[in-house]
């Protein structure tokens, strides 16, 4: 079921104020993890998209600057207060913006990252390109979240029925790990599984084109998903 921008807004309207309480906790480790991979560089300009209410904002390193956008307002304006409260000086903006429809200039920033937003936003494939052409050449995309388990078992059969009530979860439940790879058209250069449960991936994109052929991605899949470097 596809949801859309309306859809969305109205979903994280409901979450914002409760957002950090619900899901701070459990995305933890994801964003930490990308955090940790950005944070090896500095003097890097990065665009964050699906900001939300900015858990990770203080956890980049003082010499990058961020750029944050998401499209709930009400998510947003949490995360300017925390912004705020930390008097966070590397945080250049935050835009209420459609990642699907970046209004900044080519080759903006050196990282991209998207942390838990695919399965939200109702145009991958637009989002993708989006992070795509924003990002220098030879810059890095980094995305976390959650993926459906792709073998029949509790957890699957879950995952399929909460995917009916997408529109009202303000995420697809079922969202595939395969349907991102064939959109995304960048070089996936690694890919780890995070805790909790193994329940998230996080995959490193460098953004130069992808050659990978399918029964090339195939094994490099295999590889990957035992948290390999690829
Ligand atoms: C699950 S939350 C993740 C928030 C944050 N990245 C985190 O780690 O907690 C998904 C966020 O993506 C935002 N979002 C969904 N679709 C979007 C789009 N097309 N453009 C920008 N933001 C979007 C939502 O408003 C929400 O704040």
């Amino acid at each position: 079921m596809l949801m859309d921008i309306a859809a969305v807004r109205d979903a994280y309207r409901r979450y914002a104020k409760v957002y950090d309480i619900v899901f701070g906790g459990v995305f933890a480790l994801g964003r930490r993890r990308v955090i940790r991979e950005v944070n090896r560089r500095g003097g890097l300009r990065v665009l964050e998209v699906g900001v939300g209410t900015g858990l990770s904002l203080p956890a980049y390193r003082s010499d990058n600057r961020i750029v944050g956008i998401d499209v709930s307002p009400e998510m947003l304006e949490i995360a300017e207060r925390r912004v705020a409260k930390h008097a966070l000086g590397n945080v250049e903006s935050l835009h209420n913006m459609d990642a699907a429809a970046l209004t900044f200039p080519d080759g903006s920033f050196d990282v991209v990252v998207a942390m838990f937003v695919m399965p939200v936003v109702p145009d991958p494939e637009g989002v993708m390109a989006e992070l795509r052409r924003v990002c220098k050449p030879g810059g890095y995309i980094y995305i976390v979240n959650h993926f459906q388990q792709e073998t029949p078992g509790l957890r699957y059969h879950a995952e399929r029925v909460l995917s009916h009530f997408s529109n009202w979860l303000g995420w697809h439940a079922d969202y595939k790990l395969k349907g991102l790879l064939d959109i995304a058209k960048v070089e996936l250069t690694a890919m780890h599984v995070v805790p909790p449960f193994g329940w998230f991936r996080l995959l490193e994109f460098r953004n130069v084109r992808s050659t990978r052929s399918d029964e090339g991605w195939e094994s490099s899949g295999e590889a990957a998903a035992t948290g390999a470097q690829i």
